[in-house]
């Protein structure tokens, strides 16, 4: 299973910009937990498999990270295109998607993750709710499986975990 990250604007500032507000961790951090954790969900997961099953499961976690909304669309869009051209095995199967400011603005992203129909997370480090009143926007969220803000640099993982538990309870088996 092929899981992408996808990661919008300024959050190639992780860890740099306004750390009161986005804390210290940096986005190749937060990148290096996620390959850690996907290692852990896959073993815990082949552990309660049969060794038939075990074979074949896998995990991969693409990154990517755009400053440039239409860029964003383009990398949702490739996920259909990737099925589409290199075979099942090599498809994205969920985004986890900290979308920044154009989770507040985007309609253009919406209308890619409804075109692609993917499931999705969208997470955002800081508690947007607790913010000014236009971070209390999102254009994705009614879309989305489900949103998880407020816990610094551990909502991607949280975020992570209920991605593929979501996707590994609603595989076609
Ligand atoms: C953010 C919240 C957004 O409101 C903001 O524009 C960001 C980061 C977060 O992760 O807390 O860039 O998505």
């Amino acid at each position: 299973m092929k899981i992408l990250v996808l990661n919008g604007p300024n959050l190639n500032l992780l860890g740099a910009r306004e750390t009161s507000t986005y804390g210290q961790t940096s986005l190749a951090e937060i990148e290096s937990r996620l390959v850690k954790l996907a290692k852990d969900m896959l073993a815990k997961d082949i552990s309660s498999v049969s060794a038939e099953k075990a074979k074949s499961a896998s995990l991969e976690l693409q990154f990517k990270q755009s400053n440039v909304e239409g860029e964003l669309v383009n990398i949702i869009q490739s996920c259909l295109a990737s099925s589409a051209e290199a075979g099942a095995g090599a498809s994205v199967s969920g985004i986890l998607i900290n979308p920044g400011a154009y989770g507040h603005t985007s309609i253009a992203i919406r209308d890619a993750f409804l075109a692609v129909a993917l499931p999705f997370v969208e997470v955002h480090v800081s508690n947007v709710y607790a913010r000014e009143p236009f971070r209390h926007k999102s254009y994705l969220s009614d879309v989305a499986v489900g949103v998880i803000a407020g816990f610094g640099a551990n909502s991607y993982e949280l975020g992570l975990r209920a991605l593929y538990d979501h996707l590994i309870s609603n595989a076609v088996t």
